[in-house]
């Protein structure tokens, strides 16, 4: 990749397995600052697992991974969270209202959210500061996305990684979801990690893409190699004859 920039997240031969299953082999590879890239590949490639190795809900077996030049295992593991956040597609949420929701993340680290922050939070995802008070459980898929993304944003993270956010949602919640997260990342410059299903979605909004396949990453680069892959195998994933 391009050594113009700077690395956010930096794999070095990263190596993870279960029982003796190899599910990320040899990852060498960076995520830029300030940049879109997105993860794409089969079901069961490893893409899941390789997002949750950035915010050290897992640590690797071997390799070293470095979070802004430092390696991961000299963060402080709240700090570490506050500097990587994560969304899902299904967004967990207690029951309650937004606001309750929104505080969440802060609760539990012992701090309170002021109306106002909550208020500039539903800016960012597009959401009426109304929004507030409603129930968690009035809100359609959509708007819970946005909620969703908006308590990951408390912490002002650095880096977002999101986990097939839109996959649930149907087109229009989803270009909404797109044009949000390419706001922050353009107002914030936060690095995004996006999987993603959805090769039109990696193509217009990536700046990069990785291609994974049973725990490697086959290929990686500008969101163009979507149009013009090398591997045989991603140019038979990408025609959708491997799911
Ligand atoms: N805790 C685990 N124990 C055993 N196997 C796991 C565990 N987590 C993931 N796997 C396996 O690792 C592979 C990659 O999973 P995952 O990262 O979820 O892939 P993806 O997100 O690309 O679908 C799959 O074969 C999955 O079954
Ligand atoms: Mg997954």
């Amino acid at each position: 990749m391009a050594i113009d920039y700077k690395p956010a997240v930096d794999f070095n031969h990263v190596n993870y397995s279960v029982e003796g299953f190899d599910i990320l082999k040899n990852i060498t590879d960076s995520f830029l600052e300030g940049k879109i890239t997105t993860l794409v590949g089969p079901s069961g490639a490893g893409k899941t697992t390789l997002l949750k190795l950035c915010n050290g809900l897992l640590s690797p077996n071997s390799g070293e991974i470095f979070i802004k030049g430092k390696i991961i295992s000299s963060y402080e593991p709240v700090e570490l969270r506050r500097l990587v956040g994560l969304a899902l597609q299904s967004a967990p949420m207690i029951n309650g209202s937004v606001l309750k929701n929104l505080a969440l993340p802060l609760a539990l680290q012992g701090r309170q959210l002021s109306e106002k922050d909550a208020q500039n939070l539903l800016y960012d995802v597009g959401l009426e500061a109304e929004f507030l008070h409603r129930p968690i459980k009035d809100l359609s898929g959509g708007q819970r996305q946005k909620v969703s993304i908006a308590r990951t944003l408390v912490n002002r993270p650095q880096i977002l990684l999101l986990d097939e956010i839109t996959s649930s949602l149907d087109r229009i919640s989803q270009q909404e979801i797109e044009d949000l997260i390419v706001k922050i990342n353009r107002k914030y410059e936060t690095t995004i990690i996006w999987i993603t299903h959805n090769l039109q979605q990696a193509l217009t909004i990536g700046n990069y893409a990785w291609v994974m396949m049973n725990g490697e990453v086959i290929e990686s680069g500008t969101s163009d190699l979507l149009h013009s892959p090398v591997n045989e195998k991603v140019k038979l994933f990408l025609k959708g004859e491997v799911k």
